[in-house]
């Protein structure tokens, strides 16, 4: 544990204050989804911030190929972005807080706490739960090394609920803002995820806290709001869904409609070979969106096994073919009643 007087949060203004002050919610880091390309869509549509995908502290200060870590760099005029890091080395953490910050341009620090997966468990993520002391000097050591806002991210224990100690320890370490997903370690993702126990959280530190788990539409994140909690964060529920955003900072409430989600699936294609450029193979590849692309039109299941074998762009323009808007003006390209009427309500929507 920590001596002397906590640490005021207030006494230091930062980037979690800043963003709060408006609505919206807040995208998850997820490891294979949170990269440059779902961030810019999330971040378009009006999220609070994002988070990355959790990044090796190790990894940052002994790897050392600033080209080769995607997982950190910022599409072209990034900002409100959070870096995520997860580590159980003070000195190690301090020091990928500073390889960070000079590569990544973060907004604010983040410290792993909740991963579960077994070679992240070894050297931090949710083990920092069975040992709160030494995330607390994590977060001491992240905050010594940056003037940004550090926080951290954690589940509600290993296998029991620990969640008021630890997130007070933490506060009482100077994280300026704690985000609790509602499960324990053990519980992975299964069950649901606990929101009283987030909220018991939110009511017991001087600190924002950010709520976690199981959140998949505007209207539940409104009613998780009442629970206290500063802001919602939508993990699995934003993969296909940047529109949650949209509804959540105040923008447009309406569901859009196919040709609407059938561009952005396509633009989040184009964003990804923009940011990734060719594969080890020289190819420009779009492979890894085939989890993605169906989640963008969940009605359309008739285009889901043209989506899941995705090879590139061209593939994707072809797959969503049905579904996209023609160009305005050019009804030569409208195929059948379908795509005459996703085009008129383009044009609506566009006006
Ligand atoms: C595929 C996947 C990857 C994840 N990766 C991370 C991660 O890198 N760091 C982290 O703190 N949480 C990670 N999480 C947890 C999410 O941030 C979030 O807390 C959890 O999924 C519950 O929220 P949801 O129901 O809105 O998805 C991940 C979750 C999923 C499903």
């Amino acid at each position: 544990m920590t001596s002397g007087p906590p640490l005021r949060p207030e006494a230091r203004p930062g980037f979690y204050a800043r963003r709060l002050a408006g609505p919206g919610a807040v995208l998850a880091p997820m490891a294979g989804y949170s990269d440059a390309p779902l961030r810019q869509l999330a971040a378009e549509q009006g999220a609070l911030w994002t988070v990355s995908e959790m990044i090796s502290a190790r990894g940052l200060v002994l790897g050392g190929d600033t080209d080769k870590l995607t997982l950190g760099r910022p599409y072209p005029g990034e900002q409100g972005r959070v870096v995520q890091l997860f580590g159980a080395e003070p000195e190690i953490l301090a020091q990928a807080v500073a390889r960070a910050e000079g590569w990544f341009a973060p907004a604010a620090l983040d410290l792993n706490m909740g991963c579960p997966v077994p070679k992240v468990r070894g050297r931090g993520g949710a083990c920092l739960l069975q040992t709160p002391e030494v995330a607390f000097a994590l977060v001491r050591a992240m905050r010594e090394a940056t003037a940004l806002d550090v926080s951290a991210k954690i589940r509600l224990g290993w296998d029991e609920d620990r969640s008021v100690e630890v997130a007070q320890g933490l506060a009482e370490a100077g994280a300026a803002l704690i985000t609790v997903h509602g499960r324990t370690s053990a519980q992975r993702y299964t069950g649901e995820a606990d929101w009283e126990a987030i909220a018991r959280v939110a009511a017991s530190v001087p600190v924002p806290v950010v709520g976690s788990g199981d959140v998949t539409s505007a209207a539940q994140a409104r009613a998780r709001l009442r629970s206290g909690v500063a802001a919602v964060m939508v993990g699995r529920g934003a993969v296909g869904n940047p529109w949650l955003f949209r509804a959540l900072a105040g923008g447009q409430e309406e569901e859009p409609g196919a040709a609407e989600r059938a561009r952005t699936a396509l633009r989040h294609a184009e964003l990804h070979v923009a940011f990734y450029g060719p594969d080890r193979f020289g190819l420009l590849s779009v492979r890894p969106l085939r989890k993605v692309l169906p989640r963008y039109l969940p009605a359309h299941p008739e285009l889901r096994d043209a989506l899941v074998q995705v090879d590139t762009l061209e593939d994707v323009r072809r797959a969503l073919a049905p579904v996209l808007a023609p160009p305005a003006g050019d009804p030569a390209c409208v195929q059948g009643p379908q795509a005459a009427a996703a085009g008129a309500e383009y044009a609506v929507r566009h006006r």
